[in-house]
């Protein structure tokens, strides 16, 4: 009989009582009898995190998700122990360090509540295969506990009862449930008793989150390869918990130009020329407001990267140039795969400096994408990112190109089992040399990144613009994204929208749909409806394939596109606001939409809605995903919101129906609010903005809002250079006062505000402005004056 000696050692190992323990700084070691690690970090009084070693050493610590900018330090940290356990105490949390196996659990300092507990904590299996081990860790789940995250994963927003995969994937008309797809990012939240946390697991192997799927009381997470490497983060707001995760991670390293908020049309593809200009002057024509127009794979030569089809663009610097005078950026695809042809500056540049990702034996990595066989730079490599980040020099600088568009950056590899590369391939991994195993998830993202770098440098003085679609955590310090290849289908149209809030609260707000569907044609209906969602998503495009017919606003009709033209017009109208709002999730990571559970997480009705959810802080949104609607039924979240378009006041904390025929989208604003307005643009910049329009909406009570304005492009708002305005509003049966802080160097254009009050419950007797009383006399039905945006406090006194 043959005895296969290794299965004997199969199953999952354990560490074992604690053995060692010592601290440095703020860095605590726990060794166990049988030789396991754990290398506790106190990175922050609210985040912690757990490093384990089933040897005893550690790897280089690396990370590309992390960010050298994230906060450390803590005000508080005691330790101390008894014979069953090491206590560890921040002024967020307390964990204990059990002394018989390691396992831990996390309370909240202030009320001891238990938030966070092993089940059987960190194992490992040893990977006698490959070498290394797969590393585990289990969690019990709470009473009542849900969990959010993990990205684009096209599921409903409350991820109970599911298990995932993280592994970047080309999934071309994917569908509900299909998993994984284009991005991997190993983080969620998880909310009981009203209190939030979240776990990043940072390993970049292919890794699988399990919800209560498996074991109805189990939480647990787990890679074929790497550290069992994770970061605790408490909240006990889900916000925080996001934003702290933002601080690790990275948030954008600026604000986009304004112009990148606009509305963007795309196709596969626009070409030659005359029809790209077709589409643009259509967009005038019509007066659809439109800032940004994209080339896709055809604009090139035989699709290889950084050159022009000399068929179809004959001149495109001058093309570019013609299109900016007409308000458009041009944007254009850029792909990984380098096709193999010695007559190509590109192929052979990088084949001379040997920056291709090659098999672990040697031969290239040779794959079929658009070209053909193509090599693939090994963008882990900080030299190749310099050189490919070089190459857009001439796009940028020269043609004038405003935005890069990275795609099949998983990377996609057809007519292959695995649509990627193979396990084998060879990567730098910035000096850690891997296989594809532990760099396929970030393949994609350093790719972006080194696009990133290579705008940034070219577009300089002013911001660039770059759109990835496959990421890992972190991406988001570079570029937006959006949702790959969708299809025209309602179902899908609910899918962009939860996937769009849920990229929102995995830390990536600027992500959009493929409005109207990738693949396939939608019905005017479907087209309205989408547009009519997607206004409301951080990144706004409409883009097809482009062999199911076209996918212009005005294809489908008059009808729609009246429609589309009206929500468009609303985004426009409303870009100070979403500005603002971006300035917010870039400088403090918060989310750009926000899920209902998110803005309300101790209302429990909350932690199930998928539909509804906040654009910015205060309005309240809720898509049509059915087809021949009047209306819907939907979730008010608790408080007084005003209907948009008829100022109607709906008390929160209930469903509701709402009407909304096909021009019309069931939409909120939160009393009290404040929210800035531009005028009708048909691109940003197209008009010397002269007066800023305040919607303020009554609230008995206080209520803050902001608005935050700079160039809309470059880099001064860094130094300074921006205009915060800070409204607050205190409403009271008789009067209403609304005071503004203003903040920042920057002078607006305009010099007043036309203020209109929405929902006065008094007659005005007189307005004063900074004590000064104002001529009342034309105001009569709508509550519409104006007032120098220098006031500091405005005061309406009832009859
Ligand atoms: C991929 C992209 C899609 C693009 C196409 C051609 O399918 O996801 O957006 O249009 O490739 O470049």
């Amino acid at each position: 009989m043959i005895l296969n000696t290794e299965l004997e050692y199969k199953g999952n190992l354990f560490p074992s009582k604690i053995v060692f323990y010592k601290k440095h700084i703020n860095v605590l070691y726990f060794k166990s009898e049988n030789g396991a690690v754990l290398q506790l970090t106190i990175e922050r009084d609210s985040v912690l995190r757990f490093r384990y070693s089933t040897t005893g050493m550690f790897d280089k610590d690396f990370s590309y998700a992390i960010t050298i900018h994230a906060s450390k330090g803590y005000n508080h940290l005691e330790i101390s122990e008894d014979d069953e356990k090491y206590v560890i105490t921040t002024s967020k949390l307390i964990c204990h360090i059990s002394k018989l196996d390691m396992r831990k659990s996390i309370f909240d300092v202030k009320d001891n509540s238990l938030i966070c507990e092993d089940e059987l904590g960190f194992h490992w299996e040893e990977s006698y295969e490959i070498g290394g081990d797969i590393v585990k860790m289990s969690l019990k789940s709470q009473q009542g506990e849900n969990y959010y995250g993990l990205g684009d994963k096209p599921v409903e927003n409350n991820l109970k009862g599911k298990r995932f995969q993280n592994w970047v994937t080309d999934s071309y008309a994917y569908g509900r449930g299909t998993d994984p797809i284009y991005k991997a990012i190993p983080f969620y939240t998880a909310i009981h008793h009203d209190k939030s946390y979240g776990v990043f697991f940072d390993n970049t192997f292919r890794s699988y989150f399990d919800f209560c799927n498996e074991r109805r009381n189990i939480t647990s997470f787990w890679a074929q390869g790497g550290e069992m490497n994770y970061y605790f983060i408490y909240g006990p707001e889900m916000t925080e918990v996001v934003s702290n995760y933002t601080d690790l991670t990275g948030r954008p390293q600026h604000i986009p130009p304004m112009w990148a908020l606009g509305f963007h049309q795309c196709k596969w593809s626009y070409y030659p020329e005359s029809n790209v200009k077709e589409i643009t002057s259509k967009f005038r024509e019509l007066q659809i407001p439109c800032d940004a127009i994209y080339l896709d794979i055809d604009y090139m030569e035989g699709f290889r990267c950084f050159t022009w089809s000399e068929e179809y663009f004959p001149d495109p610097k001058r093309m570019v140039k013609e299109l900016a005078d007409d308000g458009f950026k041009t944007i254009v695809i850029i792909d990984p795969g380098i096709k193999i042809d010695n007559e190509y500056n590109v192929f052979k540049e990088g084949l001379e400096k040997d920056y291709f990702c090659k098999r672990a034996d040697g031969p290239y990595m040779k794959g079929k994408v658009w070209p053909g066989e193509c090599y693939f730079p090994d963008f882990t490599s900080p030299e190749v990112r310099e050189w490919w980040s070089e190459l857009f020099k001439e796009l940028i600088e020269d043609i004038g190109v405003a935005g890069v568009w990275n795609d099949m950056n998983e990377p996609a590899v057809m007519d292959v089992p695995g649509k990627s590369f193979p396990d084998d391939v060879r990567h730098d991994y910035d000096g850690n040399p891997c296989s594809h195993r532990k760099a396929h998830n970030i393949y994609g993202m350093q790719m972006a990144r080194a696009t990133y770098h290579g705008l940034k440098k070219f577009s300089y003085p002013k911001r660039p613009f770059v759109i990835t679609r496959a990421a890992y955590s972190g991406t988001q310090r570079y570029t937006s994204t959006w949702t790959g290849d969708n299809v025209a289908t309602w179902d899908h149209l609910s899918i962009a929208n939860q996937q769009a809030q849920r990229m929102c609260m995995s830390g990536f707000s600027f992500a959009g749909s493929d409005i109207g569907g990738f693949a396939e044609q939608p019905s005017g209906e479907l087209f309205a409806r989408w547009i009519q969602l997607g206004v409301f998503h951080p990144f706004c495009r409409v883009h097809s394939s482009g062999d199911h017919g076209e996918q212009e606003p005005w294809v489908f009709g008059k009808t729609v596109t009246d429609i589309v033209r009206k929500f468009i017009e609303i985004r426009y109208q409303l870009l100070p606001y979403l500005y603002t709002t971006f300035w917010r999730y870039a400088d403090e990571g918060i989310p750009i939409l926000k899920s209902l559970v998110l803005f309300d997480q101790e209302d429990p009705n909350t932690h199930f809605r998928n539909d509804e959810f906040i654009f910015g802080e205060k309005i309240l949104v809720c898509p049509i995903i059915e087809a021949n609607s009047k209306g819907r039924r939907m979730y008010i979240p608790r408080g007084k919101w005003y209907n948009f378009w008829d100022n109607s006041i709906v008390e929160g904390g209930e469903e509701v129906w709402v009407d909304a025929d096909i021009d019309s989208l069931p939409i909120f604003v939160k009393e009290g609010a404040i929210i800035p307005k531009y005028p009708i643009q048909q691109y940003v910049g197209e008009k010397v903005i002269e007066q800023l329009e305040l919607d303020v909406y009554y609230k008995l009570g206080k209520e803050s809002s902001e608005v935050y304005e700079d160039a809309g492009d470059g880099y001064d708002y860094k130094k300074g250079r921006y205009s915060l305005r800070n409204f607050n509003q205190v409403g009271k049966e008789n009067s209403l006062t609304i005071q503004q802080f203003k903040s920042g160097k920057f002078i607006t254009s305009y010099n007043s505000f036309k203020i209109n009050i929405h929902g006065l419950p008094f007659k005005i007797a007189k307005i004063e402005v900074d004590n000064e009383e104002i001529d009342i006399s034309k105001i009569n039905g709508v509550v519409t004056f104006e007032v120098t945006k220098e006031f500091r406090e405005l005061y309406i006194i009832g009859k």
